[in-house]
């Protein structure tokens, strides 16, 4: 920093790890947002416009409208978070807005989250525990709650990128069968490793898998990739699993055909209308047929001060002419 000269101004719309918040103030004239209300689109609005760089999450909309204020000051978007689908990104840089954000340092807790909820609906592992302590076990019989077996199944995975890949060397470890679909295959070794199937078909992989998980990013090419055409592909014994965004599946539709019995079981992580949970998805759960959890796939202590030392080192090396290593690049998002 040249000394006098002013620091540039980071607006942090929500409460971030406190060892983050320490350094940022430290080297950055920061805003906090230390109560945690999620800003308002008129106070996102005044970010844009008076500060050099915001540092948004998943729960701030990052519209055109407010982008193209004719008097915007921003010059990085500094997301923590991986996913940008919050982020009108070719807005952005179609303004001269750099876009970063934070990969690599949630794929080990969010494939750990989605290999607890592939085992979680089958095993009824939540059923059990509300069922104890509810105070209904009485003593072990051969025939109470009786799930399914996961040993030996196919999972269908959906978007084999670094999510994807660390989910399959978990779920080959318990013994699942990996298949999955992607844009292309991934590396012949990797395949060999985690003896992985590539369908270049998605609708032929989806009617026969026993689990299908979702791990691809939320782009206007997968909104709705599963589909009410796809999702009626789907075999009535299977589960489906969604770590990733809501906006993938067709959730109206899904509901529907978990409470018609048309699919065994759903464990979901995310949602399409988020933070808003549809009430009949709620009424499942408690019927012990879902796994429905607040998005907290990536949610360690560890991951969020890593994902606050990427925003950190995007924000100086934006800062000192270079290039950050997380930037995004143009229709990648
Ligand atoms: C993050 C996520 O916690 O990074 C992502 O894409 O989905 C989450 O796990 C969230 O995005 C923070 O902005």
């Amino acid at each position: 920093m040249i000394p006098g000269k002013k620091k540039p101004l980071v607006v942090v719309t929500r409460k971030l790890p406190d060892s983050t918040e320490t350094r940022m103030r430290e080297l950055f004239d920061t805003r906090l947002n230390l109560d945690d209300t999620p800003m308002t689109p008129a106070q996102l609005a005044e970010a844009v416009r008076t500060a050099d760089i915001l540092v948004p999450t998943v729960s701030d909309e990052i519209t055109a409208e407010l982008l193209n204020q004719p008097d915007a000051r921003l010059k990085l978007i500094a997301n923590f978070g991986n996913g940008v689908d919050n982020i009108d990104v070719a807005a952005a840089i179609a303004r001269g807005i750099m876009v970063t954000n934070t990969p690599k340092v949630l794929t080990e807790d969010t494939a750990d989250m989605t290999m607890a909820l592939i085992l979680a609906v089958p095993r009824r592992i939540i059923d059990g525990a509300a069922a104890l302590q509810a105070g209904q076990f009485t003593g072990w019989t051969p025939t109470w709650m009786l799930g399914r077996r996961i040993y030996g199944k196919r999972l269908g995975i959906i978007g084999m990128g670094r999510i994807g890949q660390a989910l399959a060397r978990r779920a080959h470890a318990f013994g699942l069968q990996i298949h999955y679909h992607n844009r292309r295959p991934v590396a012949p070794q990797i395949e060999e490793e985690l003896g992985a199937t590539y369908w270049d078909s998605l609708d032929q992989m989806l009617a026969r898998m026993d689990f299908i998980s979702v791990n691809c990013p939320h782009t206007p090419a997968t909104f709705h990739l599963l589909s009410a055409r796809r999702l009626k592909l789907i075999r009535k014994d299977a589960y489906i699993i969604n770590t990733a965004r809501g906006e993938i599946i067709d959730e109206a539709t899904l509901t529907r055909m978990l409470e018609d019995g048309e699919i065994a079981g759903a464990a979901l992580d995310v949602f399409e209308n988020e933070p808003a949970v549809n009430p009949k998805l709620v009424r499942l759960a408690k019927a012990g047929k879902v796994v429905l959890l607040p998005h907290m796939g990536s949610a360690t202590i560890e991951g969020r001060v890593e994902m606050g030392e990427k925003v950190m080192i995007n924000i100086r090396t934006f800062l000192d002419g270079h290039r950050p290593p997380d930037r995004v690049l143009p229709g990648v998002a």
